[in-house]
């Protein structure tokens, strides 16, 4: 068929590379594209969800691997839950009483959201107690609770101020070390006292002093416990980390500058005896940056901090999550920072208020001795100070003044781990898993504001993620990530409910190829068994991995011989329509080479989209002569990942866009098949009037040039409408179109839906004026592209569409990505806006 057209063919509109490869880029890449999505749908054979009636905010979560646990903390609730099936073990119902929730009101309080009992704080207090802390209706309260009867202890209720924020939306960490309790929250009812805290155990209660230099509005988010003292030469003190966001002092031309912050007590820290009686003589804290220089994008609001231990204290790294704006932009960011830098700017120069100046800047004098804010070391107790209670005046008055390092912490290798655009990030956990070939990789899991999570690897130079997964629909922050590294199991906690996700799903990998470019370390090919699987400490040459440079050679049988022959899909439309058809990637990296009866349309022209599984070909105002076999290979680096193909037939119909395109010597077939499509030609046309009062329904009044477009989509009743491009206002005319029938005949081939077809009423100067946009209109299913004023811009010709890749923005409307690209395109081909008008 159309053997004589190869100019038709050639005629590609040249449209400008925005190469489909982007792989991510070493370093703070912009845009790092994660291989894989997963949607919501295609999550729900691999994670298990758990939520229990009426009860929300599953804010905390605690993970007792041994007993195979995982205790939940929610809103007036507690939960055990069994790890690998989410089994309800037992549960406890822990409300705040109604007349402390009258109270909570008449303070002005919402009794909607804030007076309730949200726990915000569970760990393990000794072997058979749990330590668990609720905001009570604004009047935090702490109790045990008794593990092997899951009971709360109702009467030895202790005040939760300092130890639990009175206001469920304030920042807040805590964490128990040898039976004492550290909290950094707020410690009043009006949120304005912030206060790091050590309660419980055998000594009196020490927190620090009440200064803006100290904490200034601080949102804290995590803290981390690190023994110091193992294998110290120096007889050094075990510490604890709190890491917070707080508005500077230390900058005077940006008042309201907010700065990312690590700071840290040691654990013998028993205040002054005179100065700093039972506050912290050893809180010093210093700034954490996370920049990217070249995007000049500087990171302070801090979101989460995850403590990766190493097989010694000094191996310790901790993890900052980071949000910015960047004009409209949300961006986000991680950072990561060895322990040793933040031990090396806590040996630093202090900063120091200078009241002459009345700035901050670096303290240059002589620092007392011993020196202010150090731990108790074998030094000090040879030269007289056992504890705190001894240190003298001078050095303790320093402390109390000198709370602010004036060294950064910079981040490691000087720039962000990751930086991904129209995200943000909210949680993070990592862990370490051992690759076929033994290298240790770090795998990070990051949870975002709108209910996904990222698994991203990093190489050490630069980071590759590997998926993305779209854990809670509809869209809602993943509030706390936890990681069960013996059953490889990652459980994520939001206000609606608790999901758990394999750390890998090996078998959604479909070839080896698949598997191999993954880069997935817990993957792996195997030859024995035709499958992709968890390496889970197996060994042997029948498995296939290659993590560092994603080597496909080892995938000896060619894929095409093992995927069978092809099954094409029939298409049949009517001449003059705008004709799409997709192509399903299976890696958001792979490329889409299309052919036409064999030969190779030019691979180089992309329009670039935010759907990055999908690669369109569009044939505007199909005619005759773009009859035949179309063949759509995904490759990715070079290595083919599958095959679809279509069968397309056009047919001649009615309407004026076939006169104007059709070659004469297929006039006479046209006007048979007229006839014998007449009644068909009816019910299309009464069907094109219908659909297209709904459509403009939908689109509203500022949609103009909107031609005629079918866009097929390829394995469509499987799956339902793509959740992140469907309106949440989708309509039931919506669904109906989402009925296979009305995109299929019996005989499989594919029906010609003319709702998609639209009248145009644009001038001539339709294709020169922007077309009206649909802000904010998300298209209601991923295969219905509703182009813009393709015809005048690409007559005769093809468009290859690349439905993603470089950006993603959520929940974009692909339409209207599309028009506008189309659109920035169009001087270059030799477009003709008149015949857009006809
Ligand atoms: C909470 O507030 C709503 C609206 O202000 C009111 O209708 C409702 O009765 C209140 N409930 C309680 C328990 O006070
Ligand atoms: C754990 O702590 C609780 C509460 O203080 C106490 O009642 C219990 O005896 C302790 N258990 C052990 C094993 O020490
Ligand atoms: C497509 O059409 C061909 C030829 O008419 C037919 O043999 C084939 O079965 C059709 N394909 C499907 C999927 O129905």
């Amino acid at each position: 068929m159309a053997p004589g057209r190869p100019l038709a063919l050639a005629l590609l509109l040249a449209l400008t590379t925005a190469a489909a490869t982007a792989v991510t880029a070493p370093g703070a890449s912009w845009s790092a594209v994660p291989r894989r999505t997963v949607l919501y749908a295609e999550l729900r054979d691999a994670a298990k969800r758990f939520s229990h009636g009426g009860v929300s905010h599953y804010l905390t979560l605690m993970l007792d691997e041994a007993e195979g646990l995982l205790y939940v903390g929610a809103r007036e609730a507690l939960f055990a839950l069994a790890t690998g099936t989410v089994e309800l073990k037992a549960v406890i119902s822990w409300e705040a009483p109604v007349e402390k929730k009258a109270e909570c009101v008449q303070k002005g309080k919402n009794n909607q959201t804030d007076c309730f009992n949200y726990v915000r704080f569970l760990q393990s207090y000794n072997s058979s107690h749990l330590y668990a802390c609720g905001t009570y209706a604004f009047q935090p309260k702490c109790t045990y609770i008794e593990l092997s009867g899951f009971t709360l202890d109702q009467v030895a209720f202790e005040d939760g101020k300092g130890k639990c924020p009175y206001d469920p939306t304030k920042g807040h960490t805590g964490l128990i070390v040898d039976g004492e309790l550290y909290s950094a929250t707020f410690n009043n009812f009006l949120g304005t006292e912030p206060v790091i805290l050590r309660n419980l155990g055998p000594h009196y209660s020490m927190k620090t002093e009440y200064l803006t230099s100290w904490l200034n509005e601080p949102h804290f988010v995590a803290s981390a416990f690190v023994q110091e003292s193992s294998g110290s030469s120096t007889g050094d003190d075990d510490k604890v980390y709190f890491f917070f966001s707080e508005r500077a002092v230390e900058y005077d031309c940006y008042a309201e500058q907010v700065v990312a912050r690590v700071a840290r007590v040691c654990k013998g820290d028993v205040g002054g005896a005179r100065t700093l009686q039972k506050k912290w003589t050893t809180f010093l804290k210093a700034r954490l940056v996370c920049s990217a220089p070249e995007q000049q994008l500087h990171f302070n609001r801090l979101q989460a901090v995850f403590t990766l231990p190493g097989a010694e204290w000094q191996e310790t790294t901790f993890f900052g999550v980071f949000q910015a704006h960047w004009g409209d932009v949300d961006v986000s960011a991680i950072c990561r920072y060895h322990i040793l830098e933040v031990k090396k700017a806590f040996e630093g120069p202090y900063k120091e208020y200078r009241e002459q100046a009345q700035r901050w800047g670096r303290y240059s004098d002589e620092v007392p001795s011993p020196r202010p804010g150090a731990c108790i070391t074998d030094w000090h107790r040879q030269n007289g100070f056992a504890s705190s209670l001894e240190l003298p005046d001078n050095t303790l008055n320093f402390a109390k003044k000198h709370p602010l390092m004036d060294e950064p912490v910079p981040p490691q290798r000087g720039r962000p781990l990751l930086l991904k655009k129209d995200s943000n990030f909210t949680q993070l956990v990592v862990d370490r898993v051992a690759g076929l070939d033994g290298t240790i990789y770090e795998v990070l899991f990051i949870g975002t504001g709108d209910g996904w999570v990222h698994k991203a690897l990093d190489l050490g130079t630069s980071i590759h993620l590997v998926e993305e997964l779209q854990v809670f629909e509809p869209a809602q922050p993943v509030e706390s990530l936890v990681l069960a590294r013996r059953k490889k199991l990652l459980f994520a906690g939001s206000r609606f409910q608790v999901a758990q996700l394999p750390l890998a799903d090996c078998g959604r990998y479909q070839s080896c190829t698949d598997c191999v470019l993954a880069r997935d370390p817990y993957c792996a090919w195997s030859r024995n068994g035709s499958t992709c699987v968890r390496i889970d400490g197996q060994n042997g040459s029948h498995l296939v991995q290659d993590v560092l440079s994603s080597d496909t050679g080892a995938c000896s049988v060619p894929q095409a011989a093992k995927q069978g022959p092809l099954t094409p899909k029939n298409v049949t439309v009517v001449a003059g329509t705008d004709l799409v058809l997709t192509c399903r990637l299976g890696s958001n990296l792979a490329r889409a080479q299309w052919t036409f009866e064999g030969r190779a349309l030019p691979a180089e022209q992309a329009l670039v989209l935010s759907d990055a599984r999908l690669r369109a070909l569009v044939v505007p105002g199909a005619g005759a002569q773009h009859s035949g076999t179309y063949r759509c290979l995904a490759e990715e680096q070079g290595a083919p990942l599958g095959t679809q193909e279509y069968q397309v037939t056009v047919l001649a119909g009615p309407g004026a866009p076939l006169e104007a395109r059709a070659p004469l010597e297929s006039l006479g077939v046209v006007w048979v098949l007229a006839v014998c499509l007449g009644a068909l030609c009816l019910v299309l046309l009464l069907a094109v009037l219908s659909l297209w009062r709904r459509l403009r329904e939908e689109l509203g009044k500022g949609t103009k040039a909107i031609e005629s477009t079918l866009v097929y989509p390829i394995e469509l009743p499987k799956e339902p409408p793509s959740p992140r491009f469907v309106s949440s206002a989708a309509s039931d005319s919506d669904e109906k179109l989402w009925d296979p029938s009305s995109y299929y005949y019996s005989d499989g081939s594919l029906k010609i839906v003319p709702g998609h077809a639209t009248c145009r009423n644009g001038g001539p100067g339709t294709a020169a004026s922007p077309p009206a946009a649909i802000p904010g209109q998300p298209l209601h299913s991923p295969t219905r592209i509703h182009l813009g004023p393709l015809r005048g811009s690409s007559s005769n010709g093809y468009i290859r569409l690349a439905l993603g890749a470089e950006e993603r923005p959520p929940c974009a409307d692909l339409a209207e990505e599309l028009r506008r690209k189309l659109q920035q395109r169009q001087p270059l081909p030799d477009s003709n806006p008149e015949e857009s008008s006809v």
